[in-house]
């Protein structure tokens, strides 16, 4: 069965981004990490067979100095967006789908593992039950405002706690299961 997988850093007050998208906080406390230190992404991102992203997301990724999906494949998540009206790195392409059909036809592919990425994306996932996993590792910022990780559902969500470790610079990670 294809299992998808959500490893995002939140805002102590549980957002992603600021309004406008950006993520300067974030990266100012990644700037301050030992040298090293990834707080387990490059694990989890090996262990991933692909990589679904927002088409925001995808958007502030381009302004990144280094493409950070290298060698995986990427599909960009869009109801309106087409391909051609967008740089895309190698290995990226498109899908206006929803989440199952995509997801079905990923399986039929070989894909096991799925990397979700994106705000809105997620809530969308989680809102159809999609999410098998979320590790969450929360920066000791509040913002006010800002884009959250989680929205709206119809109905109540259960999760099943796995892992939870703190790191001195004051991260918190948990690991979150969605039976
Ligand atoms: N802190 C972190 O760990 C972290 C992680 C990821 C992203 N971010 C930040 O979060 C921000 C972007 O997040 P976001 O919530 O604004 O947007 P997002 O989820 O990246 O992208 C939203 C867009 O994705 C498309 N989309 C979403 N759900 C869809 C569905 N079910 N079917 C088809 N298309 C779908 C739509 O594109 P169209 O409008 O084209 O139809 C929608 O407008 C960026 O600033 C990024 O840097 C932070």
């Amino acid at each position: 069965m294809i299992q998808c997988h959500v490893f995002v850093a939140i805002s102590l007050d549980g957002y992603i981004a600021r309004e406008d998208g950006q993520i300067d906080w974030l990266e100012q406390y990644n700037a301050l990490l030992p040298k090293g230190e990834d707080c387990g992404y490059a694990s989890f991102y090996e262990s991933m067979d692909c990589v679904v992203l927002g088409r925001k997301s995808f958007e502030k990724v381009l302004s990144f100095s280094q493409w950070p999906y290298s060698g995986k494949p990427v599909i960009v998540m869009s109801r309106s967006a087409k391909e051609q009206m967008l740089a895309q790195p190698q290995g990226v392409t498109f899908s206006s789908k929803t989440p199952a059909e995509l997801l079905t036809r990923l399986e039929d592919d070989g894909f096991k593992n799925v990397y979700v990425d994106g705000g809105e994306l997620i809530q969308s996932f989680l809102q159809l039950n999609l999410i098998q996993s979320i590790t969450m590792t929360r920066i000791p910022i509040l913002l006010g405002q800002g884009k959250s990780v989680f929205g709206k559902l119809d109905s109540d969500k259960k999760l099943l706690l796995k892992t939870s470790r703190s790191w001195s610079f004051g991260f918190v990670q948990d690991r979150y299961d969605l039976p």
